[in-house]
């Protein structure tokens, strides 16, 4: 049975272009890592589509955060084979997350599969799928980056015209107890800041408005050589990194997650000093109380954590504030999640992120005992979301009247009269207008807040450089 599939296959490549689905879960660093992968496919001969029903291969780009992304895995495999039994079948590869941690084990879960892909093989892809069309089975590749290892993406395989993610550091040496990502994305590796430098400049001459700085925490930021951040000055590595990356001209700068530890005040000095970084600053606080962020192994405590939420707020324009939050971590008393309650309400957040803690085999976390129970952890949820919903109304709200930079990124999902885009300060605005403006930054005057966007009417047709 399985070695017909394989002939089968084998027989069709042997005729025709191979055509290759990826399918992305999870972070900014998973479209990142698709984006790499399809461009060295592409280069390698391999043609991209946009469903399974069209593919040859198949390769879902997984997310291990939590148990629910991960289970999801499993499940889409089925899907891919259920959609494709009776017809020519697909290799079907696992990369991302999932891949890494799960190694082998990925087989036994679900044994159809063809390939799995750890997170340092991104450049190996187009190997791997050869030697599945040979008929090699199982095939593992959970191995370091090669040290020829490119960085490089085509304009044609990122996720969109307009907005550029760019990779600065990958990995994460923090291990917080809850958290998965050390394990499934390494050591902290940055890129050289020449190499990151030259990037930007050759996204702004493709025409690209807005480029985010992404990393699992970008502020962590050392390079192991200095090229490329001479004449920049700054506390850290990162505050230099922003200065020369500003300098570039680059009409809008995202930097996306920061670690609290590692958020030095520079940063908003830098933020200050140059109108294209961006009024954004996510910086995830997990929860608001001493003992549970010990018990977290954040290294930081509530205050450290204020301190820098202080500077933020004195900066010369208003700084969006998002965060992520844990409940029911395990040992979280009720005082414990009333402190974070409390913080949230402090920090007066844009918005943010609330999970439910969910265990993570092989995390410190995993072994604790002091579990919270599932009816408390969705109490607690529900009554974060409600503390928030009245300050994120106050602060929507508050944009009523004032006028906004808007990159226009698409047409809006609700009505095909209006165009969709981010504010600097990176909210959703919404407004009507004609699809030529695709791609330009707008002035939109913002008419009303809704819960999580803004709606508003465009200035002028005239783009703001
Ligand atoms: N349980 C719940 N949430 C988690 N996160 C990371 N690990 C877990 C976990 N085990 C959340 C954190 C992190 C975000 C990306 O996911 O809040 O900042
Ligand atoms: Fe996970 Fe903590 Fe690293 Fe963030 S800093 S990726 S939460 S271990």
């Amino acid at each position: 049975m399985i070695s017909d599939r394989l002939s089968a296959v084998t027989t069709r490549f042997e005729t025709m272009k191979p055509r290759v689905y990826i399918e992305t879960f999870g972070c900014q660093m998973n479209v990142a890592d698709t984006e790499r992968a399809a461009t060295g496919l592409r280069s390698s001969g391999y043609d991209l589509c946009d469903s399974v029903d069209e593919a040859d291969v198949v390769l879902l780009n997984t997310c291990s955060v939590r148990e629910k992304a991960e289970r999801k895995v499993y499940t889409r495999i089925g899907e891919v084979r259920a959609a494709r039994s009776g017809k020519q079948d697909v290799l079907v590869g696992v990369m991302g997350c999932v891949a890494q941690l799960e190694g082998a084990s990925v087989f036994d879960h679900a044994p159809s599969v063809d390939m799995v892909i750890g997170t340092r093989a991104t450049d190996r892809i187009p190997l791997l799928i050869e030697r599945a069309r040979g008929g090699e089975r199982k095939l593992l590749d959970l191995d370091e980056r090669g040290e020829t290892d490119s960085w490089d993406v085509s304009p044609a395989e990122r996720h969109s015209p307009h907005v550029a993610f760019i990779p600065i550091i990958e990995g994460c040496n923090k291990f917080c107890s809850f958290c998965i990502v050390p394990y499934s994305r390494g050591r902290e590796r940055s890129r050289p800041a020449s190499e990151i430098v030259a990037e930007v400049k050759n996204l702004q001459a493709l025409g690209y408005k807005e480029i985010q700085l992404i990393g699992q925490n970008v502020n962590s930021y050392r390079p192991r050589v200095d090229d490329g951040l001479e004449g920049f000055k700054g506390a850290t590595p990162f505050c230099r990194l922003l200065r020369a990356v500003a300098a570039t001209g680059m009409p809008r700068i995202k930097f996306t997650t920061s670690f609290p530890r590692d958020f030095h005040p520079d940063i908003v000095t830098a933020i200050d000093e140059n109108p294209n970084l961006c009024d954004w600053i996510h910086l995830p606080v997990q929860s608001g109380s001493d003992r549970i962020l010990k018990l977290m192994r954040r290294g930081h405590t509530r205050n450290d954590y204020w301190q820098r939420i202080e500077r933020i707020k004195s900066s010369s324009r208003r700084l969006a504030l998002t965060s992520d939050i844990i409940v029911g971590f395990p040992g979280e008393t009720d005082e414990d999640f009333c402190q974070t309650l409390d913080l949230v309400r402090q920090c007066e957040y844009d918005s943010i992120y609330i999970f439910k803690y969910s265990k993570r085999a092989g995390t410190p976390a995993a072994n604790f005992t002091d579990t919270v129970p599932e009816k408390e952890k969705t109490a607690r949820f529900l009554a974060l979301e409600e503390a928030q919903r009245k300050t994120q109304e106050r602060i929507y709200r508050s944009y009523v009247g004032r006028t906004l930079q808007v990159l226009v990124e698409k047409q809006s999902t609700r009505s095909e009269h209006d165009l969709s885009g981010h504010s600097t300060c990176n909210k959703v605005v919404n407004f009507a207008g004609d699809r030529s403006l695709e791609g330009e930054i707008v002035n939109v005057t913002v008419t009303a807040a809704k819960t999580n966007s803004l709606y508003g009417a465009l200035v002028n047709r005239s783009a703001v450089e």
